[in-house]
C-alpha cells in the first residue's frame, strides 16, 4: 500500500478522517466512529480545539485531577494536574498532606531571566566587529521599540544585549546574546519577534557601516531563536522539619528513614542511571501542572534536563541533608512559564486550572510547579526507601487492568475486596480475573 498523499492539509476534516480510516484500518467505519466519539458536541468548542493545530481529526483526552492540601508559603492551594500515569496525583496529594502538618512547602523565585540569540556568520576582523557592535548597540535596541513598548509598560523588555565571539568553537560564528524579562508571559513569541528584528537591523547596520569592507558588511544571519535553556530563571522549593517529626504510620523509625532518604538522594546525585529516573519522578509533578496550565512542557523538559547536566554530568535536581536534627529536602529548577498569552486565555480548562490556582502570576506558578515536583519526588523516595514502589503503583494501576478486561461492577467488587489483603501485580490480578470467570 502507498500511504503517501499530497495536499492532505487542504482536505476537509471529514475527508482527512476518511483517508486515514481507509488507508490504515481493516474496518474503516469502526475507526471513524472511534475518532468521532471524542469530538465535542459543542461545535464552537470543537472548532476552538480543531484550530489549535493543523490537520486535527479528534481530541486526545488526558485526565485532569486535583491534588489538594498543598501548603505553600503559609497558604493552602489545590493543584490541578493533567497526566495519564495512575499513581501521580495520589502521590502528590499524599505528600501535600504529609507536609501540611510539618510546616508546609517554602518556595522562592531566585531570578526570571529569559534568553534569546541571533546566530550569525561574520568573515572579517573580529575587533572591527566588536567596534561596530558598540557603535550600533543602542540603534539595535531602539529598532525593537514597537515590539517592546507594551512589555516595557508591564516592567519587562530587553535587559541586556551582548556580542559573543564563538569562533574558537566554530569558524566565523558570532552571536547576539540577548536577555529578556517577560513578566507574566512565557515570552516565546515576544522574544522571537525581538530577535528577528535585531537580526534584520544588524544586517542593515552592517551594510551601512563605513569601516567594513564588502566581505565584512555582508553578515549572514543563520537563525534567530529563543533558548529553552534558562539557568537564570530559577525557582527553589523546600521542605524541612525535625527528624523526629517525620514519624508516621509507615515511618516508624524517623532517623533511619531520614538517613536512607538522604542516601537515596546522594545516589541520584552521583549516578546518572538513577538520576534520570529520580528526575523523571520530579517531572511527573512538574509536567502535570505545566500541562494543566497550558504551558509548554517540551520547553520545560529540555531546559530542566540541560540544567541537571550543567556540571558536565547528569545529576539529581533535588538534594537532602540532616543537620542538627533537622531534615531538609529541596531543589532548584529552571522554569520559563506564563500565566498570560498562549493557551492560557484560549483553552477553557486551562482557564479553570488557573482559577483553581487563584490566578497566579508567572512567579507564583513557578512556585506551585516546583513544589509539586518536589512533592512528587518526596513521595517516590518515601515509597522506594520503605515499602517499594509497586505497592502504591499497583493499587492505582488495578483500575487500568480491570478496564482492560472489561470487568463488570460485580466482578470489580469481588476483585477489589480480594486485593485489599493480597499483594497486587499485573499477573496476580489477571490470574484472579480468569479464575473468577471460570
Ligand atoms: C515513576 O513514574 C517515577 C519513579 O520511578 C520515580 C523514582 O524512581 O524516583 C517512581
Amino acid at each position: 500500500m502507498n500511504n503517501s498523499i499530497s495536499g492532505f492539509s487542504k482536505l476537509s476534516k471529514e475527508e482527512k478522517i476518511n483517508w486515514i480510516a481507509n488507508e490504515y484500518f481493516a474496518n474503516p467505519s469502526e475507526a471513524v466512529a472511534t475518532i468521532k466519539q471524542y469530538w465535542n458536541s459543542d461545535a464552537k468548542l470543537q472548532q476552538l480545539h480543531d484550530e489549535f493545530i493543523e490537520n486535527t481529526i479528534s481530541n486526545f483526552y488526558l485526565p485532569m485531577g486535583i491534588a489538594p492540601n498543598f501548603l505553600i508559603n503559609g497558604k493552602y492551594y489545590s493543584v490541578p494536574m493533567v497526566i495519564e500515569e495512575s499513581s501521580v496525583v495520589a502521590a502528590a496529594a499524599k505528600s501535600a498532606k504529609f507536609w501540611s502538618t510539618r510546616g508546609g512547602f517554602k518556595a522562592t523565585v531566585l531570578n526570571t531571566e529569559k534568553i534569546g540569540q541571533v546566530h550569525f556568520l561574520f568573515k572579517g576582523d573580529s575587533a572591527k566587529l566588536a567596534a561596530f557592535f558598540n557603535t550600533i548597540k543602542n540603534n539595535l535596541i531602539a529598532s525593537t521599540e514597537s515590539i517592546t513598548k507594551n512589555m516595557q509598560k508591564r516592567g519587562g523588555g530587553i535587559t541586556a544585549l551582548e556580542l559573543r565571539n564563538k569562533t574558537a568553537e566554530l569558524e566565523n560564528y558570532f552571536q547576539l546574546h540577548v536577555t529578556f524579562e517577560t513578566k507574566d508571559s512565557m515570552g516565546a513569541n515576544f522574544i522571537n519577534s525581538c530577535l528577528e528584528q535585531l537580526a534584520k537591523s544588524l544586517k542593515e547596520e552592517a551594510q551601512n557601516y563605513a569601516d567594513f569592507n564588502d566581505l565584512e558588511s555582508d553578515i549572514t544571519v543563520v537563525m534567530s531563536i529563543l533558548s529553552n535553556y534558562v539557568p537564570n530563571c530559577i525557582v527553589r522549593a523546600e521542605v524541612s522539619c525535625k527528624v523526629e517529626d517525620l514519624a508516621e504510620k509507615k515511618i516508624e523509625n524517623p532517623q533511619e528513614f531520614a538517613e536512607k532518604f538522604v542516601q537515596a538522594v546522594r545516589i541520584a546525585e552521583i549516578e546518572p542511571f538513577r538520576a534520570v529516573t529520580h528526575n523523571k519522578g520530579i517531572m511527573n509533578g512538574v509536567d502535570a501542572v505545566v500541562l494543566a496550565t497550558g504551558n509548554d512542557f517540551r520547553a520545560v523538559e529540555a531546559g530542566v534536563h540541560a540544567y541537571a547536566s550543567r556540571s558536565g554530568q547528569y545529576s539529581s535536581l533535588s538534594h537532602a541533608k540532616i543537620e542538627n536534627g533537622i531534615f531538609t529536602f529541596w531543589m532548584e529548577i529552571p522554569l520559563a512559564l506564563g500565566t498570560v498569552g498562549g493557551l492560557t486565555s484560549l483553552h477553557p480548562l486551562v482557564k479553570i486550572a488557573l482559577e483553581i490556582l487563584e490566578k497566579p502570576s508567572a512567579q507564583e506558578l513557578m512556585q506551585h510547579v516546583a513544589v509539586t515536583g518536589l512533592a512528587q519526588n518526596f513521595a517516590a523516595l518515601r515509597s522506594l526507601t520503605t515499602t517499594g514502589i509497586q505497592e502504591g503503583h499497583m493499587k492505582m494501576h488495578i483500575n487500568n487492568i480491570l478496564n482492560q478486561f472489561q470487568t463488570t461492577a460485580e466482578e470489580r467488587k469481588v476483585i477489589k475486596t480480594h486485593f485489599e489483603s493480597n499483594s497486587i501485580s499485573h499477573a496476580s490480578v489477571v490470574e484472579f480475573i480468569e479464575k473468577l470467570r471460570k
